[in-house]
């Protein structure tokens, strides 16, 4: 079996694709193309169960694709745990399902490389928020390095085949793939440091600075000191409770979008869409695009939650959109075979005698993101549940200053909404930590005012009301907070 896509529409994957390969799994060859994830070049050859549960061996598959869930791990090269969806193949790897409950590596001496960073701002996250942050950082004279754990930087937007929307500013018109390419592009000119798959795994306050450690696969550990820190770290999807949600085959709905749009990487022949919001409905039309079929979109809610010009492109395709409905169970034993679906009343409860199941091998779930925020939290930055904003959220001010000195956010971190917002914040934190700093400081006063106002054109849509409802609670709790 070989699932992978050649022909698209928007992405030229024979272009993409590197130099063919083979890996052993479990013993056995596997064909794979450089610049794949273990994931995805095994998701391509038909492998669908990546792991078990620790108690009930339940099988396990693999859900967000970019290193956030923790349900791909396996062991590569000895070595346990491995996130094999943000892991790049090599030829000749060994990979191997792991115990659920792993021993300590077979080694215990590695051999890795330490290496020490000095920096005044380190940018965690490379997506459109941590971009632009490196970027303005770099324009206004800021000594910054940024880090980000995928193998590609560009977060969420070397996904997006869509065309944006808002305004000039923000690449209104372009699709999301060629603004990261817009973004890398500068990034490249401008020589700017960069340590990509390398994740951050702890931050401490020291003195009046900040020490991070970063690990690059199980070769290097990175230590560095950095005088400030500006999250962008993005954000997770949501999972949904509901009866073998755990099968192989139930998905996060961005997670699908990576492994076909980055990866070249068909993830289904049939599927079901969770969730009729923006992210459900590009994503279902996505699938389409990529030979899926989609067999209907279902969304709890009265009405569809996502701008009705992606509904009407859906529908054009004949995937239907089936308001007041959920997902009851998943069916399968070993992956997804099909799914339940029921009507929901007005008080989003069950109706019972309405269920019906479909056939499908895919479901994706569009339910909405959490904001990651664990850097923050473990720093000390204090945080609020805000449900505007997606969850807990450092508690922050409109300049993207935290609670502690020195310490910024942007982008989803901040809140979940869009990569357009998030360039903006990106921008507006880098000209704080500027002017914090003291450097560049007119410079930094301009560029800073300058997309305040261009956010706030973005926000002025109807369907911001919620995120500035949010924002409005956790700057007011940081007015509290400085108040004493
Ligand atoms: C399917 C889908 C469709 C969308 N469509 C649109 C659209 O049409 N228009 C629009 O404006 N927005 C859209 N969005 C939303 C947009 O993608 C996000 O709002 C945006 O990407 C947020 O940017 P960010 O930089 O905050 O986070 P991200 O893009 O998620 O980037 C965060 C980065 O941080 C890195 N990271 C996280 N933790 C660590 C760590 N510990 N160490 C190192 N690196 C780390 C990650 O690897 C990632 O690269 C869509 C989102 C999805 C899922
Ligand atoms: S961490 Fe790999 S699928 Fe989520």
């Amino acid at each position: 079996m070989d699932s992978r896509i050649w022909q698209h529409p928007i992405i030229d994957f024979g272009e993409r694709k590197g130099r063919e390969i083979y890996f052993n799994f479990n013993g056995k060859p596997i064909k794979a193309y450089e610049g794949e994830t273990i994931a995805a070049a095994l998701y391509a050859s038909g492998v669908r169960v990546f792991g078990r549960s620790i108690r009930f061996q339940r099988p396990r598959g693999w859900f967000c694709a970019i290193g956030k869930c923790s349900s791909c791990l396996m062991k590569v090269d000895g070595i346990p745990n491995v996130r094999t969806c943000i892991t790049l193949v090599k030829d000749g790897m060994n990979v191997e399902y792991q115990d659920p409950r792993p021993n300590l590596p077979e080694k215990t001496e590695f051999e890795c490389e330490h290496v020490k960073v000095e920096t005044d701002i380190a940018v965690i996250g490379g997506g459109p928020a941590g971009l632009s942050a490196i970027l303005s950082l770099n324009e206004l004279g800021v000594d910054s390095l940024i880090i980000d754990e995928n193998p590609w930087l560009g977060g969420q937007l070397i996904k997006q085949t869509h065309k944006f929307f808002g305004s000039k500013a923000s690449y209104a018109g372009i699709r999301g793939i060629k603004i990261a390419e817009i973004l890398l592009g500068e990034l490249r000119k401008e020589n700017v440091k960069s340590l990509e798959n390398s994740s951050v795994i702890a931050c401490y306050r020291e003195g009046k600075g900040f020490k991070i450690t970063a690990v690059k696969g199980h070769s290097t550990l990175y230590e560095i000191d950095a005088k400030g820190l500006l999250v962008a770290t993005g954000a997770m999807e949501n999972m949904l409770a509901f009866p073998n949600n755990d099968l192989p085959g139930v998905c996060g709905a961005g997670g699908v979008q990576t492994l076909m749009n980055v990866y070249g990487v068909k993830p289904g022949e049939n599927a079901l869409m969770v969730g009729a919001g923006n992210v459900g409905l590009i994503v279902a039309y996505q699938l389409a695009q990529a030979g899926v079929n989609v067999k209907m979109i279902v969304e709890a809610a009265p009405k569809i939650g996502g701008y009705l010009v992606h509904a009407a492109k859906v529908r054009r395709m004949g995937i239907p959109i089936l308001t007041r409905h959920s997902i009851k169970a998943a069916i399968g034993k070993d992956h997804v075979e099909g799914a339940v679906i029921t009507k929901l009343d007005e008080n989003w409860n069950p109706i019972e005698g309405t269920e019906f199941e479909v056939e499908v091998d895919l479901i994706c779930l569009a339910v909405g993101l959490t904001p990651s925020t664990e850097i923050l939290m473990q720093i000390g930055c204090e945080h609020a549940y805000v449900p505007e904003l997606g969850g807990h959220v450092a508690i922050h001010d409109k300049f993207l200053k935290t609670t502690l000195d020195n310490v910024y956010l942007a982008g989803d971190v901040s809140g979940i909404e869009e990569a357009s917002t998030a360039m903006m914040e990106g921008k507006i934190a880098a000209a704080t930590a500027a002017i914090d700093m003291g450097v560049n400081v007119e410079k930094a006063e301009n560029l800073r005012k300058k997309s305040l106002h261009e956010l706030e054109l973005l926000r002025s849509s109807p369907f911001s009301k919620r995120v500035i409802t949010g924002k409005e609670k956790v700057y007011s709790l940081m007015e509290e907070i400085s108040c004493g």
